[in-house]
């Protein structure tokens, strides 16, 4: 599996990166095969969130990476925070987002103690939220990033005009914004999120890429099936392929 630079000044990921957020689902001896097998195959990156699996998917992973030291030293490590849902783990009472300066910190120290890293490769904003002060969010990415415990920053779901405007106060290079893309849900390719990347050097990560599963019973997955016959290959390798 290829690694590459997602921005000119890093950081270098598995071109195909494992998404973990149903991972906790799993009992302990499938997920430790999961980690080492993705290794094995190349595939040494892993996409989380702070929230994935009501606030547990991290800690779970983590307990897999403290039990086996050697592997913090192989994988990469991204992660979101700035959502806060109701959850019987948190105080709050209503779902909302949270991109103060404080709760960026707080919430990347502890995603750090969850999966048992000394640092997180990336730290994304999981979304763009309507209240979200850009100079708080420098500020937490600075203060992160000179402690070491972050090394690069990026958002996800933001639209092109929300990259730019974040970008000029973040004197960190944004390096990515993942964003919805696959065969299914392609608007990105039209509407300026993915001519901003390239535009600031960085590139998109996609999430859902197969479509979150939704378009394996309709035609256009049949045709896809006959296309992918021909070429010796699954409609999901097909679908990747196509993407990358
Ligand atoms: N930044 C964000 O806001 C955001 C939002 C959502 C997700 N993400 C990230 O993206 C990652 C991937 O998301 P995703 O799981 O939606 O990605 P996906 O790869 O598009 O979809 C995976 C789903 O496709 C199903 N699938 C695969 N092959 C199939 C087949 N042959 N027939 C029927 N169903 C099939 C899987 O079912 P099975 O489970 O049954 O195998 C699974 O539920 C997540 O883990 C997370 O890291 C980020």
């Amino acid at each position: 599996m290829q690694h590459q630079k997602i921005h000119s000044q890093g950081p270098s990921l598995s071109r195909i990166i494992a998404g973990v957020w149903k991972w906790h689902t799993v009992p302990y001896e499938t997920l430790e095969r999961l980690i080492h097998t993705s290794i094995e195959t190349g595939i040494t990156s892993f996409d989380h969130a702070d929230i994935y699996g009501n606030y547990s998917c991290e800690e779970v992973f983590g307990s897999v990476i403290r039990n086996n030291s050697s592997l913090k030293n192989k994988i990469q490590v991204i992660t979101k925070c700035g959502i806060k849902l109701v959850s019987d783990k948190k105080d709050h009472r209503i779902k909302h987002y949270d991109t103060t300066k404080e709760h960026i910190i707080a919430s990347a120290e502890q995603s750090l103690k969850n999966i048992g890293v000394d640092k997180l490769d990336v730290l994304l904003i999981h979304r763009p939220d309507p209240l979200m002060n850009p100079e708080a969010i420098a500020e937490a990415f600075e203060i992160l990033r000179a402690q070491g415990k972050v090394l690069h920053v990026g958002v996800s779901n933001f639209t092109s005009s929300q990259f730019e405007m974040l970008q000029k106060y973040s004197s960190a290079p944004l390096v990515t914004n993942q964003i919805e893309i696959s065969l299914f849900k392609n608007e990105s390719l039209f509407d300026g999120t993915i001519d901003v990347l390239m535009k600031h050097s960085a590139s998109p990560m996609a999430w859902s890429p197969l479509g979150g599963g939704k378009h394996f019973e309709t035609d256009a997955m049949s045709r896809l099936n006959e296309v992918a016959e021909n070429y010796n290959s699954t409609s999901s390798q097909l679908l990747l392929a196509w993407l990358l």
